[in-house]
């Protein structure tokens, strides 16, 4: 855990702490680790603030906050505005921790999970970002994500997965540098359906070819992998020389034993070069 975020979260609580006791109801009992600012609901929105209300009319003090079944995950970690922050957690953490309901950001770095399973995310469709960055993640079950309906930022980055599994259709930013990722796990069309995705991070793999990238895409990293060749149709369409795949801003395929310049016809339709060995 940063010490700034520690001092932001500080900050947070102290003027929570200080608006709420101007009113008539305050928790005079704060559990250390049970920080739960739910007042602020810009995230959690309308029904949730209800429920809070409605809860701190019947009992106060009202604690620990939150529903009971929170409580194992928001001991270990930080519990904030529909936030949940498990970085570093100590004693070791091998699994994914059981979710509070209406949880939208996941931030759990550098932990030692290793799986993802399919009941993982059970029913917190209201998941917008989950960061699994410097896991140990070997193995994620293909129905973990799939049902993530808001999902826009997923990083497996610095894990040790050699496939990928289903992504839901929403991401505007994926995240796997720093695995062991080959082309046989990435099926060639498992990005085509991704119309929103922006930013495609696949640096520092195994790839020996580059997956299908939909048009949306503006930023794609295939730095260090083990790419030796593309053909017209990876970026361009051969049977239409006036596409112009115009979102793409950046394309970094350094590190990799393909010589650019031997591909003069794969490229015609991007905005400009990738980035990589042209001789
Ligand atoms: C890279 O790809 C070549 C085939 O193009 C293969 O022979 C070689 O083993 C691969 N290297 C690694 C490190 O996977
Ligand atoms: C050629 O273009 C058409 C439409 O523009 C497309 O449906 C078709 O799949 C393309 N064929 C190939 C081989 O790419």
């Amino acid at each position: 855990m940063g010490t700034r975020l520690m001092m932001f979260i500080s900050a947070v609580v102290l003027a929570s702490w200080v608006l709420s006791a101007y009113g008539a109801h305050y928790h005079n009992h704060v559990d250390r680790k049970q920080w739960e600012v739910a007042r602020n609901d810009e995230i959690n929105g309308g029904a949730r603030r209800n429920k809070r209300a409605t809860d701190d009319e019947d009992s106060s003090p009202v604690s620990p906050v939150g529903d009971p079944s929170d409580l194992p995950t928001c001991l270990l970690c930080v519990c904030l505005i529909g936030s949940v922050y498990c970085e570093e957690v100590d004693p070791d953490m091998t699994s994914v921790p059981a979710l509070p309901k209406e949880t939208n950001y996941l931030y759990a770095r550098y932990n030692k999970i290793k799986k993802i399973t399919a009941k993982d995310f059970g029913d917190i469709v209201t998941l917008k970002r989950i960061d699994f960055t410097g896991n140990l993640i070997s193995e994620i079950e293909d129905g973990a994500f799939a049902k993530l309906t808001m999902l826009e930022e997923l990083s497996l980055a610095e894990n040790a997965l050699v496939k990928l599994p289903m992504l839901p259709g929403k991401l505007i930013s994926f995240n796997a540098n720093h695995n062991k990722l080959k082309t046989k796990g990435v099926k060639a069309n498992a990005f085509k359906k991704l119309n929103k995705l922006i930013n495609l991070y696949l640096a520092h793999n195994e790839l020996e070819a580059v997956p299908a990238i939909p048009e949306s895409v503006r930023t794609l990293h295939l730095q260090n992998n083990n790419i030796s060749t593309v053909t017209m149709d990876t970026f361009c369409k051969s049977n239409n020389t006036y596409y112009i795949r115009t979102n793409v801003n950046e394309i970094r395929m350094d590190g990799n034993p393909i010589v650019l310049a031997q591909y003069p016809n794969s490229f015609t339709c991007l905005p400009s070069l990738p980035i990589g060995r042209y001789q």
